[in-house]
């Protein structure tokens, strides 16, 4: 296949995830891009260009963004949305005025696109980790030391700061919508709840550290405007990221800059001893390459035999690949899951590792899919027969997996002895250059990873499918 033609199949492939349908009205801007970039020779040519593991098409719907900020006069700028404001409506003088901005501004988009990568912070992800840490406050009183892993700008870093919303599934209960969080936040977040009702409550976090190999700082103002220039250009989604932007950089939290397998031991060295460590990914673990995920894992368990420690990971199944039995965290998932995962569907699965005095748990938690409301969708059909013919207990019983084991107590300092980087807990990052490289660890990702639909392909809003987690264990 041509470069173009692999670029346009990219491009398509996002747009289709944001047009199924029923899709939103607000969603056609994002939908209208990518669909231009497969289709005109002009923004073609130009993200093919750029290399495929830059994720060619979003990094140019990025930079047309970022550019048409700065050229604030060209008539392409009153299609976008700002950030509290509508979604300007969809007329057919978008694509002509698409076309003309890439033809005169082509040396600035090629600019952009050479000097950036494509950096997604969906604060959006937090409706998902919520719950999880619902579950693990709702045994264990302690204070949560938050390390966020892979935390890009650090947006889940203050998720106890956000106002939530889950709009429970019209049928399954009758009791309403379930409202959390900081009713004062100006960061809201919702989505549909496909089934059943998710654990909710108001973690209390001790301390906050995010980890990333490239950190961004929302208050050097390049970095924050291209960030925004990632965003979708949809109404719901440039919103919540300027608001959670603003309390990230209202309140920084301390960052370190590495990569997460060799400087999460200092990290978790600097953990109070009251706290209950609780290391959260969100759409990370899946970037690490085979080896580099069973070292984290290895360290997981090496850290559980000094001191309790939870794992919650929201990260996809497909990029394991079309034969993917498990999830990143070696999750055992219902056949009808893997079934969807080799049909192409893609989907998050929400998972936990928890390891208290050396007895480790592992708890399959949730699925979050694409899809509008009202349309079930083959993953909450599937899910809802096991909640029919499953054993008797909670819905969530049926699909919520467990497996103990205990770990051998052994020095951490084995696992910490692999460290050499040297690298500084908390070193504060500033980060004048992560945008101008590529993103590192894309080219080692497992065959089967289609990055497009992992970093930007799947809209967010209306998308989950919130289980309530029986904790099974067997
Ligand atoms: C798709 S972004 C997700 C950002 C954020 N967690 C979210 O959900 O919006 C993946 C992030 O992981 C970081 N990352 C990838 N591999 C990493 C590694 N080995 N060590 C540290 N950070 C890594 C990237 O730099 C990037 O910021």
């Amino acid at each position: 296949m041509s470069r173009r033609a692999e670029v346009a199949d990219q491009a398509r492939a996002v747009a289709a995830a944001w047009s199924p349908p029923d899709a939103p009205a607000s969603w056609w801007l994002t939908a209208d891009t990518l669909t231009a970039i497969a289709e005109d020779d002009v923004l073609l040519d130009l993200a093919a260009e750029v290399p495929t593991d830059r994720l060619p098409a979003l990094l140019l719907s990025a930079a047309i963004r970022r550019r048409v900020a700065e050229v604030a006069a060209h008539p392409l700028a009153t299609y976008y949305p700002h950030p509290g404001g509508p979604q300007p409506p969809r007329d057919d003088g978008f694509r002509p005025a698409l076309r003309g901005f890439a033809v005169a501004e082509q040396e600035a988009l090629r600019r952009l696109c050479a000097r950036h990568r494509y950096q997604m912070n969906e604060v959006g992800r937090c409706l998902d980790v919520l719950p999880a840490l619902a579950l693990v406050t709702s045994d264990d009183p302690r204070p949560l030391a938050l390390v966020d892993l892979g935390t890009g700008a650090g947006l889940g870093l203050h998720l106890d700061r956000y106002r939530y919303t889950y709009r429970l599934a019209d049928g399954d209960i009758t009791d309403g919508d379930i409202h959390t969080g900081d009713a004062g936040s100006t960061v809201a977040l919702s989505c549909d709840v496909r089934r059943g009702r998710p654990p909710v409550g108001d973690p209390l976090i001790g301390s906050r550290v995010g980890v990333d190999s490239e950190p961004l700082d929302l208050a050097d103002p390049s970095t924050a405007a291209w960030l925004a220039a990632c965003v979708p250009p949809e109404a719901g989604a440039v919103t919540r990221f300027a608001a959670a932007a603003a309390v990230a950089r209202a309140d920084p939290a301390p960052m370190v800059r590495g990569d997460l397998v060799d400087v999460l031991p200092q990290v978790v060295a600097r953990v109070p001893p009251d706290e209950l460590l609780c290391l959260v990914d969100t759409y990370v673990h899946v970037f690490l390459p085979p080896p580099e995920l069973a070292r984290f894992t290895a360290l997981v368990d090496e850290i559980g035999r000094e001191r309790d420690v939870e794992w919650i990971s929201v990260d996809p199944l497909v990029p394991l690949g079309p034969h993917a039995t498990t999830t990143v965290q070696g999750l055992a998932v219902p056949p009808e899951w893997l079934a969807d995962n080799r049909d192409g569907g893609v989907f998050g699965v929400i998972g936990r590792v928890s390891i208290r005095a050396g007895l480790r748990t592992d708890t399959l938690l949730d699925a979050r899919t694409p899809g509008p409301p009202g349309s079930s969708g083959r993953l909450r059909e599937r899910a809802s027969r096991a909640q029919h013919r499953g054993p008797a207990g909670g819905p969530g019983e049926r699909i919520a997996h467990g497996v103990r084991h205990r770990l051998l107590r052994a020095p951490l300092e084995q696992a910490f002895g692999r460290v050499g980087s040297g690298v500084g807990a908390h070193d504060v990052p500033r980060s004048p250059g992560p945008l101008d490289h590529p993103q590192p660890a894309v080219d080692d990702r497992p065959e089967g990873v289609d990055e497009n639909l992992v970093c930007g392909g799947s809209p967010l809003e209306r998308l989950r499918i919130i289980v309530p987690v029986g904790n099974v264990v067997h």
